[in-house]
C-alpha cells in the first residue's frame, strides 16, 4: 500500500436518507475521511448505473451508492429498483473485468450519521489497500477483444 495515495471516491446518495445522514455526521462533528465527494440524487432509483462506468472511466478509484433502507424510500420503491439494477449490473461489470470490490452499495438513514462515517472510512481504507484504479481502461479494452465475444 502506498501511504501517499489519496483515493478519489465518489458517493452517489439519495437526498432523503443518506444525504441527511451525511449531514448529521457533520453536525454531530464525527470525523471521517475527506477522500469522498458526495453527489446528491433525489433517490437511488434515479441512479443510472452507466454513471458508475463513467465515474470510473473519469478517474475515480472507488464509488459508494447509498440510499434509504428497504421500505423507507421516499418514493416507495426506488431503492428496490436500484438494488435490482445493481445486482444485474454488477454481474455485467464483473464480466467486463471491472473490479466490483471498488463499488460499495449500502443503505444509510437520516439518523445514521455514525454509520455514514463508518461506511466512508471503511471504503477509503479498502480503496487505499487496493491502490489507484489504473486497470480500468485495460479491463474495458480486454472486453472488446475477441475471446470473450467468441466464447
Ligand atoms: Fe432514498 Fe429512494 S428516496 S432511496
Amino acid at each position: 500500500m502506498n501511504s501517499d495515495f489519496k483515493p478519489k471516491i465518489v458517493a452517489f446518495v439519495c437526498n432523503w436518507c443518506t444525504y441527511a445522514g451525511a449531514d448529521l455526521t457533520g453536525t454531530s462533528r464525527i470525523k471521517y475521511s475527506s477522500d469522498v465527494k458526495i453527489i446528491r440524487f433525489p433517490c437511488t432509483g434515479r441512479i443510472d448505473f452507466m454513471l458508475l462506468l463513467k465515474t470510473l472511466s473519469s478517474g475515480a478509484d472507488g464509488i459508494i451508492v447509498s440510499g434509504c433502507h428497504p421500505n423507507d424510500c421516499h418514493y416507495t420503491s426506488g431503492n428496490f429498483h436500484a438494488r435490482r439494477r445493481w445486482i444485474t449490473f454488477r454481474t455485467i461489470l464483473d464480466f467486463m473485468g471491472i473490479d466490483i470490490s471498488r463499488i460499495t452499495f449500502t443503505w444509510v438513514s437520516a439518523a445514521e450519521g455514525a454509520k455514514w462515517a463508518d461506511v466512508v472510512n471503511a471504503t477509503a481504507e479498502k480503496i487505499k489497500e487496493l491502490g489507484p484504479y489504473v486497470n480500468y481502461q485495460e479491463a474495458i479494452n480486454e472486453t472488446w477483444e475477441d475471446e470473450k465475444w467468441e466464447s
